[in-house]
């Protein structure tokens, strides 16, 4: 009987356990299990590189002064300004490298790429650029092969250095990896004139050329930042359109004229088309004109696949001085007919400074937008509005 009672009670208490158990433990396993999946979610969405859901990078407009000048101004180098001089830094001479020993060719495609690479957000400040990636004397050139081009990086640029900044810190270790021998080329356009993207190519390429004859030239917007490490920064014999896909556009090819963003010029494809236009003042045309006189020139724009021509653009607003520029449609009618009479071979502009720093060169211009219209030739220019 006791034996019994006895079973009885521990009966009741196993009961109470189990009810216990369904009640609460098995509650909180569940909404355990609800977290850590919501968790690996979030990573995945995160990081996910294949499929096109990049962290978009916004455009943080800090509340800092703009520390490029303090940059340029402190920076120990400060004094070559000379092109000799910034062609040493470089390590330069007029048409070769001051030592280059006996190294073999680099590989045409190099051997240890992955393909997609996330674009990293994270800012410094240039000095902090320059400690991260010390190997830069202004330009970069693989210690263990030597690259086949040397390829100048031209960046048409104003008023963006947070832009600068990202895109510094994701290009030169991924250029790093692709063995190029590169050098950077910011082209900043001071105020007041209106911005004139093209002009600073243009700009960009002829003063590169006076430090060295560059083989390949790759027209970089400072926004957009590569994310698949099989897009090589080099040059074929014809133009090519390098940013195809970006995420802004979800990754889809936004026609099939485009040609802005990023893209390519061996020093002979550049000199065939003279250049790009000197006349788009504002946003807008300057890129489809590119396009029209590659085609003009009995060459074709050239691009890799979408899986592999992918950047990501950091989110911004329109500047304030670069309006959308309402004679770009008229100015296109006639892109090809004027390609001998606009370009390299009129440009007019006043240099202001020719720097180097040991991430990049700095060229600061001054551009009388008065003075490029009287060199515009008038009979293809008279319809304008
Ligand atoms: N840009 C600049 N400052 C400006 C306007 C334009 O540096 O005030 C340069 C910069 O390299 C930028 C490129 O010109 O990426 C193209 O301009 P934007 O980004 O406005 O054109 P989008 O391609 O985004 O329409
Ligand atoms: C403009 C180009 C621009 C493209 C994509 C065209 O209408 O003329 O300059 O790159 O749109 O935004
Ligand atoms: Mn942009």
């Amino acid at each position: 009987m006791r034996l019994c009672r006895r079973k009885l009670i521990s009966t009741q208490v196993t009961s109470f356990w189990i009810q216990f158990a369904t009640k609460y433990i098995v509650r909180i396993f569940l909404f355990s299990l609800f977290l850590i999946a919501s968790i690996i979610c979030i990573i995945i969405i995160s990081t996910d590189s294949k499929d096109g859901t990049y962290t978009i990078i916004i455009d943080v407009r800090e509340n800092r002064t703009l520390t490029t000048d303090t940059y340029l101004s402190s920076h120990p180098w400060r004094h070559a300004s000379s092109e000799d001089e910034i062609r040493e830094k470089l390590g330069l001479t007029r048409d070769g490298q001051l030592s280059t020993g006996v190294l073999g060719i680099c590989p045409e495609v190099p051997y240890n790429l992955s393909g997609d690479v996330k674009a990293l957000s994270s800012i410094h400040d240039f000095h902090t650029l320059e400690i991260l990636h010390a190997k830069m004397h202004g330009r970069f050139e693989p210690k263990t092969c030597r690259s086949r081009q040397k390829v100048a990086i031209i960046v048409p640029y104003r008023n963006r250095e947070h832009h600068l900044l990202v895109l510094l810190h994701n290009i030169i270790p991924f250029l790093e990896k692709q063995l190029v021998d590169f050098t950077i080329v910011v082209v900043n356009q001071a105020l007041p004139s209106t911005f004139n993207r093209a002009m600073l190519f243009n700009i960009g390429f002829l003063e590169a050329s006076k430090i060295y004859p560059y083989d390949c030239f790759i027209f970089h917007d400072v926004d957009l930042l590569p994310i698949n490490d099989r897009n090589l920064y080099n040059c074929g014999p014809y133009p090519r359109h390098m940013s195809v896909a970006i995420d802004k556009f979800c990754f889809r090819p936004i026609g099939p004229t485009a040609f802005g963003g990023v893209v390519s010029f061996s020093r002979e494809s550049y000199l065939r088309v003279n250049g790009a236009s000197n006349l788009y003042f504002g946003w807008g045309g300057e890129d489809d004109d590119l396009y029209r006189r590659v085609n003009g020139s009995n060459m074709v724009v050239v691009t890799h696949p979408l899986s592999v021509s992918r950047y990501s653009m950091i989110k911004h607003d329109r500047d304030v001085s670069n309006g959308i520029n309402p004679q770009r449609l008229t100015l296109l009618d006639n892109a090809v007919a004027r390609m001998s009479k606009d370009g390299l071979n009129t440009i007019q502009y006043k240099r202001r400074t020719l720097q180097v720093t040991k991430l990049f060169l700095w060229v600061d211009v001054e551009v009388d937008e008065q003075l490029i219209w009287k060199t515009a030739p008038a009979d293809l220019t008279l319809s304008l509005p």
